[in-house]
């Protein structure tokens, strides 16, 4: 059986996991949210009180931890570690941080490569993260660059903060996208950039239904071509 790839790549706060849901629940495809796999390492480099930019101490926990990805019965992904389900924990503003840092430690990505890799091929997958049409499925079907400007992503972050209560401060906001921004682009290691046959989608003037229907529009020619 064939399998199809579609991998979504951008920034961070452009809408690539909101995206990647909606596009998943039409095609009947997995949704990989490979951040929650990086924001797990960054969990568990924060708890056992390990600086997340130490190479050598990050690199010595990575063999102990138990990380493994499921579907809850609503098809949505779940992180556990050792066991323990912390999708809620791999969320919060200081493990962000911890997992941009963690993500630019060869050791990690490396170590995360394969489980990643694995999820592709056994199953048609859209996979969102900042490597995956460079580096994790170079060979992906179809190669979406989902980004749209600092600002905008900061607006639209605090309205989902608002929904669930938390009123933040937009330059904060900003300054940790921004922050993430510099970090993930600039890393040596599997920088954040667009695959050279990667469609660029800026969303920042488009809203949610018409951001679908654009990726749909190219996963539809993509895929009519193979
Ligand atoms: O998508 P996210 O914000 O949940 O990702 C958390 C961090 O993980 C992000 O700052 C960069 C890193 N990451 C990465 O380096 N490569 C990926 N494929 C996915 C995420």
């Amino acid at each position: 059986m064939a399998y199809y790839s579609i991998a979504i790549d951008g920034p961070s706060g452009a809408g690539k996991s909101s995206m990647a849901k909606a596009v998943a629940k039409k095609y009947n495809f997995i949704y990989v949210d490979t951040g929650a796999i990086y924001r797990t390492v960054g969990l568990a480099a924060h708890r056992r009180g390990i600086s997340c930019s130490d190479e050598t101490e990050v690199a010595k926990i990575l063999p102990e931890l138990r990380i493994e990805m499921k579907y809850d019965d609503k098809g949505e992904q779940r992180m556990y570690l050792d066991g323990e389900d912390v999708s809620s924990d791999i969320r919060l503003p200081e493990i962000s941080i911890c997992a941009s840092d963690v993500s630019a430690l060869p050791a990690v990505r490396a170590f995360l490569l394969d489980m990643q890799r694995a999820m592709a091929r056994t199953n048609s997958v859209i996979m969102d993260g900042r490597d995956i049409g460079t580096v994790v499925l170079p060979n992906a079907d179809v190669k979406i660059f989902l980004t749209a400007s600092s600002s905008e992503r900061a607006r639209r972050r605090l309205l989902q903060l608002k929904e669930k209560g938390i009123n933040e401060d937009f330059e904060k906001v900003l300054k940790e996208i921004e922050y993430r921004d510099k970090q993930d682009s600039s890393r040596d290691i599997a920088p954040l950039k667009p695959a050279d046959d990667a469609v660029i989608i800026d969303s920042s003037e488009i809203d949610f239904d018409g951001t679908v229907a654009l990726i749909s529009s190219v996963i539809e020619e993509r895929l009519h071509q193979n």
